[in-house]
């Protein structure tokens, strides 16, 4: 992948603006823990690079807070240290080599500090102290009410912390809140400051342009993001992209144009993220609101990756995976003039993946179903009849090759929420 070359803080940032937009009972939740864990940071003087590590995992902390019970428990105000979320969070960002102090420092994003008992990890290393700042700034954006004006907090805040302080939060955090509640900025900013304008220097100064592999394993990370939400689901992002790519090289196009596929197909659901667990996982047949709500998720896909200059190529063929040559797809109605060989491809891809899948309601349909189905959408104008010739004509290997990606990925799912390390 020569070419392509992204700046990590563009698909960061984009993404948790996303995340942050759902209308849930956390909206802005990683916004605003952001914006109080920076003052913490600054008020503690730590070194500049450290205080920018802490940023981006404030930012991406709850990633791993994937299921509903669990996010129904991130907004009472426990101070239980056992939240699975924090563990998946780790699993999600540990193999992104950029990104390992964050996924350490949200691995322990809910521990107790138990009056310096717990210090040191199970492996005897010291905790970093961005886990001991993101653990408070989280505790204190729960326990505020934002219906409520920012400088009305500072008491409701403090009632409901300070018997917990010492025993569950970092002294040395702690003395930093207590000097920052005093003054007006540290309330205003939690609702009104926005980190990444406010702090573009430091961005500009230590994000960091990566390309070829280190994109691959982003946009890995980021599919298990989407993937990691529902067990049926837990593995498509990589099905889609092993056949994508497989479908790529029998095409005829070279390594790179394949790795560039590898990347469109983690990325094509990533716009789920915006879409309600409660419609997501929802246990029956779904209305045609939920229906035109679950749809909308290739926008939004659209829509984040946009903002990440250098992905435009990867961006359509990764967006445009339910749109049909007739223009009957959506959600832009393109027709095949604008639909390239690309785009047609990852259609493909993600139909074999999503047919060959067990669902809630039905078992993984077999090759004569799938083979059944997709000649009928050629046949009516809908998918591109030359691809699917390739596709049938080649079946065995590239199904296979889809098939052991997922099931590979699959123990990794399992040891993600098991919190066990995956087998090698
Ligand atoms: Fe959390
Ligand atoms: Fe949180
Ligand atoms: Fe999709």
């Amino acid at each position: 992948m020569d070419t392509v070359k992204i700046n990590v803080m563009d698909m960061v940032l984009s993404f948790t603006a996303a995340m942050d937009s759902v209308s849930y009972e956390l909206k802005n939740h990683q916004k605003r823990v952001t914006n109080i864990a920076i003052d913490i940071a600054y008020e503690m003087g730590l070194p500049e690079r450290e205080i920018f590590d802490i940023m981006i995992a404030a930012k991406l902390h709850d990633i791993g807070a994937i299921s509903i019970l669990e996010r129904n428990l991130l907004t009472s105000l426990s101070f239980d240290t056992n939240y699975a979320h924090a563990g998946i969070g780790y699993a999600i960002l540990k193999d992104f080599k950029l990104f390992e102090k964050q996924a350490n420092m949200i691995l322990h994003h809910h521990r107790a500090w138990k009056y310096g008992a717990n210090r040191l990890d199970s492996n005897g290393s010291e905790v970093p102290m961005g886990s001991w700042i993101i653990h408070l700034a989280d505790r204190i954006d729960i326990a505020m009410d934002h219906s409520d004006y920012a400088l009305n907090q500072k008491n409701r805040v403090s009632d409901k912390l300070s018997k917990h302080f010492g025993k569950i939060f970092h002294p040395d955090v702690v003395d930093a809140y207590m000097s920052l509640a005093e003054k007006e900025y540290f309330w205003l900013d939690v609702n009104f400051s926005d980190a990444s304008v406010k702090y573009r220097d430091m961005f500009a100064k230590y994000s960091e342009v990566i390309e070829g592999n280190a994109i691959v394993d982003l946009s890995k990370s980021f599919s298990h993001i989407i993937d990691f939400r529902d067990i049926f689901t837990s593995t498509h992002s990589i099905g889609v992209s092993t056949s994508a790519m497989a479908l790529t090289r029998l095409a005829g196009f070279d390594e790179s144009m394949q790795q560039k596929m590898r990347v469109a197909g983690f990325l094509h659901d990533l716009g789920k993220i915006v879409i309600p667990i409660a419609i997501l996982e929802k246990n029956g047949p779904l209305t045609d609101q939920e229906r035109l709500i679950i749809n909308s998720h290739t926008y939004h896909t659209y829509n984040i990756l946009s903002s990440v200059s250098g992905l435009e190529d990867i961006n359509r063929w990764a967006s445009y995976h339910h749109e049909k040559l007739d223009g009957s797809g959506y959600p832009f109605h393109l027709k095949a003039d604008k639909l390239d060989t690309m785009s047609r491809i990852m259609m493909l891809a993600d139909i074999l993946t999503a047919l060959r899948e067990d669902r809630p309601y039905r078992k993984g349909m077999g090759r004569m179903q799938v083979e059944g189905l997709i000649s009928d959408w050629v046949r009516g104008g809908k998918l591109d009849k030359d691809l699917a010739v390739l596709l049938f004509s080649n079946y065995e290997e590239i199904d296979g090759e889809r098939r052991q990606a997922q099931e590979t990925a699959f123990k990794c799912y399992e040891c993600a929420l098991s919190g066990k390390a995956a087998p090698q």
